[in-house]
């Protein structure tokens, strides 16, 4: 396992633990930080042993405050739309990695933070979490898919005023509209973050797997295709084992107990 300079990394049990890690900064996205965390998306997608990720961030008051702004602030439009476009193909690896991924939401997520958060499969917020697309008030637009994501998961009015107004929300706030599933309180969060991943790990993990890419598949095309694939990975499932285990222990009132085969 590689190490890294802005991300930590531990596994337990199944689930990936991603601590990004400069607390300094309010783990503003750098470009090192960036890269490191696309090696480390690289390293998990191959790994499986890890069921389920959790990401959140380091210190007690941000979980990412946005792209590093100082590392933008003299940019060419060129390397701004670089710089867009590696961020987004990191948010977009993260969404379609096998795993299911939980963002911990520790604090600020804000810019590139309520992007990243948005990337992942289910958000848990802390009571002390707060969300915001600020970029406007910044001279410019989200730049790692914000525009995009944000009216998928909270509808398009909402998110238009969010953008536009570059307003913060608080948790209770972000619970309402739909931007984040739960919010428990900041001492609970990892905990409540790590028994969700269990639930889930004791579903067969190729069919959790399968359904994350046919929401994922389904999303971003028509009804129509999107059934169709769902059918296609629907059969797919009867080549597993854990398909055979888990119908036969119904048939038998029994408890499934699967090989994640
Ligand atoms: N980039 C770089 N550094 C940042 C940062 C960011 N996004 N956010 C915070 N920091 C740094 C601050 O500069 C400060 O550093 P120093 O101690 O060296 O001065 C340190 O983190 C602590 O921050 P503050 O002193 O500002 O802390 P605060 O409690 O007073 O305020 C905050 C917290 C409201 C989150 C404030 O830091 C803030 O507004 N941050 C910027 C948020 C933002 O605009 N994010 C969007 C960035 S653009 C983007 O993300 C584009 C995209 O879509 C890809």
């Amino acid at each position: 396992m590689t190490t890294y300079n802005n991300v930590l990394y531990q596994t337990d049990n199944g689930i990936g633990m991603i601590t990004l890690n400069r607390p300094k900064a309010l783990n503003a996205l750098n470009s090192e930080l960036l890269t490191e965390l696309n090696g480390l998306l690289d390293e998990i997608a191959q790994d499986d042993s890890v069921k389920v990720v959790i990401i959140t961030g380091s210190g007690d008051k941000a979980f990412v405050a946005g792209a590093d702004i100082a590392e933008m602030q003299n940019i060419s439009p060129l390397e701004g739309r670089a710089f867009g476009k590696f961020g987004q193909a990191i948010f977009n690896k993260l969404e379609n990695i096998p795993q299911p991924v939980i963002a911990a939401v520790n604090g600020f997520a804000l810019g590139g933070g309520c992007e990243l958060a948005m990337a992942c499969d289910i958000r848990i917020a802390s009571d002390k979490a707060k969300f915001g697309q600020p970029e406007v008030g910044l001279g410019i637009v989200p730049g790692f898919g914000g525009t995009q994501r944000l009216p998928r998961l909270i509808g398009k009015g909402r998110a238009k005023e969010l953008l536009y107004t570059a307003d913060m929300i608080n948790a209770e706030e972000a619970y309402r509209i739909g931007l984040v599933n739960r919010i428990v309180a900041a001492e609970e969060l990892l905990s409540t973050a790590k028994e969700l991943a269990e639930k889930i790990m004791a579903r067969a993990q190729a069919a959790v797997q399968l359904c994350k890419a046919a929401v994922n598949t389904g999303m971003d095309t028509d009804l129509e295709s999107g059934i169709a694939y769902e059918a296609e990975v629907f059969g797919l499932c009867f080549a597993s084992a854990d398909q055979k285990e888990g119908m036969s222990a119904f048939i038998g009132k029994r408890k499934p107990n699967f090989s994640n085969k």
